[in-house]
């Protein structure tokens, strides 16, 4: 049997740049959504970013998928299909069809629609047998699929990366309960989860030594200049990252050095000197804590794995 590949676009209304870089300035304490990191350039900073040294979390999660992929065999009935949530992952996704190797499907749900065709070719004339149907989609927002298309037991799950760390944790239970809406009762659901420790370690993986987090935190004041007509001056900005251990999270933030205004397509925001704005968070949960989170959303957790340091984790759930 050959596997094809389908294209669905739902079209997802993408958020207006300029609207949300307005807004978020015009707030106190001013913000601006880390989704807009992503740019070519963004893009590319982050995956320098995942090679870093200090950055342990991609390298640790490979490792450990390498690990227990004959355990993940053993929890997924043959057959199955694969819906990843965000398709960046896709050397994630060859550990689980080439090791695990019980997929004959893999649908992978993006909102970057060239990215998703890009990725979804390349694996296709990597895996001939795969059927592959990509999604055009917001999947923090409800959606729908053709009918058939997925839910039950032969569909699994796969959200890598922490990426549900960089929700708050109300957002995150609601992003639970989307995606297991979508894979269907009795579903598995593999998430990895940056777990709790040393904030030194923590600090190191967000102030690399080369700088490039900064450069890539610092990358959406450029994307605002380019795009938005802004006026920034990226020198007068500083990265800081810190964990906030009341809040459990690491935050990134844009450090203003000086009294200073800047103008954003034609509109003015003055900063305080060392007045900053939020960028972005990454929430970290111990085990438990993840467990219990998954379970307001109606998952049930099965097993979790994490690495003989402590850094990293991943998690098998079960759609109730
Ligand atoms: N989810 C990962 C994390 O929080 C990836 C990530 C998102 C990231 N934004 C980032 C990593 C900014 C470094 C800097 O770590």
């Amino acid at each position: 049997m050959t596997g094809q590949l389908t294209f669905i676009d739902l079209k997802p209304t993408s958020e207006n740049f300029l609207d949300a870089v307005a807004a978020g300035l015009a707030a106190t304490p001013k913000t601006l959504p880390a989704k807009f990191f992503y740019d070519q350039r963004g893009s590319k900073l982050f995956e320098d970013i995942t090679n870093l040294e200090e950055y342990y979390q991609t390298r640790t999660e490979m490792a450990l998928l390498k690990t227990i992929a004959p355990e993940l065999k053993r929890l997924i009935p043959a057959g199955s299909k694969l819906v990843e949530f965000g398709s960046g992952s896709s050397e994630k996704i060859r550990v689980l069809i080439d090791q695990v190797g019980k997929f004959v499907t893999y649908i992978p749900i993006d909102i970057s629609r060239d990215y998703l065709k890009m990725e979804a070719e390349a694996l296709a004339s990597d895996h001939p047998d795969l059927n592959i149907i990509a999604i055009c989609a917001d999947y923090t927002k409800p959606f729908e699929v053709p009918a058939g298309m997925t839910g039950g037991e032969d569909c699994t799950g796969f959200f890598p990366g922490s990426t549900i760390g960089n929700m708050t944790p109300g957002e995150a239970v609601n992003f639970l309960k989307i995606a297991g809406r979508l894979l269907g009762p009795g579903a598995g659901f593999i998430i990895g989860v940056d777990l709790k420790k040393d904030p030194a370690i923590l600090y190191a993986a967000y102030n690399d030594a080369k700088g490039v987090t900064a450069d890539f935190n610092l990358n959406i004041l450029r994307r605002i200049n380019n795009e938005l007509r802004g006026d920034f001056d990226l020198e007068s900005f500083r990265h800081r990252a810190f964990y906030n251990a009341l809040a459990g999270r690491i935050e990134m933030h844009l450090i203003s050095l000086a009294d200073q205004t800047a103008s954003v397509a034609g509109k003015q925001f003055s900063f305080l000197k060392g007045e900053t704005i939020h960028t972005e968070n990454s929430y970290k949960y111990n085990v438990g804590e993840f467990q219990a989170l998954a379970k307001k959303a109606g998952l049930k957790p099965v097993k979790a794995w994490w690495d003989d340091a402590w850094l990293f984790s991943i998690h098998f759930l079960r759609v109730g």
